[in-house]
């Protein structure tokens, strides 16, 4: 049997699956590993069980011990891991795609919606008592022939421009490559982000976290953004610069922003929370039962592949 650490503590059914699968070696108290504890655990170890929050840059994956063959990462990002550092040291890297489309598609409309129609303010409002309805009270923006411009259309982008689209609101996208007319569903393709930005009335960020999209949306890129555009991010909070998106909500360049993830997470950058109109979540995006009992699964059984097979599927470098 194969051993292997896994640093977070996984649902009962999936640690269930694990114990049957490997001689696995959990995170009991489901602390958060400092990098040296993380390396001092995996001596003996085969392979790493990883979430998002371990950080596998370069330095840590070069102390780790020769044993290590697989990071097998409980998430479809993997902007955590350095996956230059794991290829030049022979250790595969793998994620979770697919099964948690659905479910961090959700919570992508609801940054959406939420952003649009001022739910903080409302939820506040409602909590506190004494509010009065008016007819300009809470005023926000409908989605119905509203400008959604996508930024990466992969599997989850694709599924939020689907259900936008339901809801009235006209899909652009900006990818590498422009998509097949089946996976686009007549959204119109823009070959430049600043082509993108320029139609976003709402912006969905949902391109995975490199070194090529970190600080994407900068000082100058939300100045291609119409003015009172809606930022909303389900992807990494590495692909937007803090300091430059605070400031345009401050001068109102930017109407309101949708936001359920962060650079430093769980310590976001404390000037979002001086905005009403910045709706945050605490990263949820994966966080229903089933979406998570998937991906750890998938996790799992990506570890099983590479072992039996020496290939996995989900392989990342
Ligand atoms: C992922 O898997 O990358 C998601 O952000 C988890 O919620």
């Amino acid at each position: 049997m194969k051993k292997i650490l896994i640093t977070r503590r996984l649902l009962r059914s999936c640690e269930d699956k694990a114990k049957e699968t490997f001689d696995a070696n959990f995170n009991l108290n489901d602390e958060l590993y400092s990098q040296q504890k993380l390396i001092e655990l995996s001596k003996g170890c085969d392979g790493i069980l990883s979430s998002l929050t371990d950080k596998l840059d370069a330095v840590t994956i070069n102390k780790l011990p020769d044993t290590i063959k697989i990071i097998s990462n409980f998430a479809v990002g993997f902007g955590n891991i350095d996956l230059e550092a794991a290829k030049s040291r022979g250790i595969a890297v793998t994620n979770t795609p697919e099964v948690l489309t659905d479910a961090t598609a959700e919570i992508g409309v609801l940054l959406i919606l939420g952003a649009c129609r001022r739910a903080s303010e409302g939820i506040a409002s409602a909590r506190e008592g004494g509010w009065k309805w008016s007819a300009d009270y809470l005023i926000g923006k409908q989605l119905t022939g509203t400008r959604l411009g996508v930024l990466g259309m992969g599997r989850i982008g694709q599924k939020i421009a689907k259900i936008a689209k339901s809801l009235g609101m006209i899909i652009h996208y900006h990818n590498r490559s422009k998509l097949s007319d089946d996976k686009d569903q007549g959204a119109t393709y823009h070959d430049t982000l600043k082509g993108l930005l320029s139609v976003s009335d709402v912006l969905s960020i949902c391109c995975p976290a490199s070194k090529e999209t970190v600080d994407m949306i900068n000082k100058e890129t939300i100045e291609y953004l119409p003015k009172g555009a809606v930022v909303t991010n389900v992807a990494r909070g590495d692909i937007v610069d803090d300091e430059a998106m605070i400031d345009a909500l401050e001068r109102r360049k930017i109407y309101a922003v949708g936001l359920d993830v962060y650079k430093n997470e769980p310590n976001l950058n404390p000037g979002y929370l001086k905005h009403k109109s910045a709706f945050i979540l605490p990263h949820l995006g994966s966080a229903t039962k089933d979406t998570r009992t998937a991906m750890a699964n998938l996790a799992i059984d990506n570890i099983d592949e590479y072992f039996s097979t020496g290939n996995c599927k989900n392989k990342v470098n």
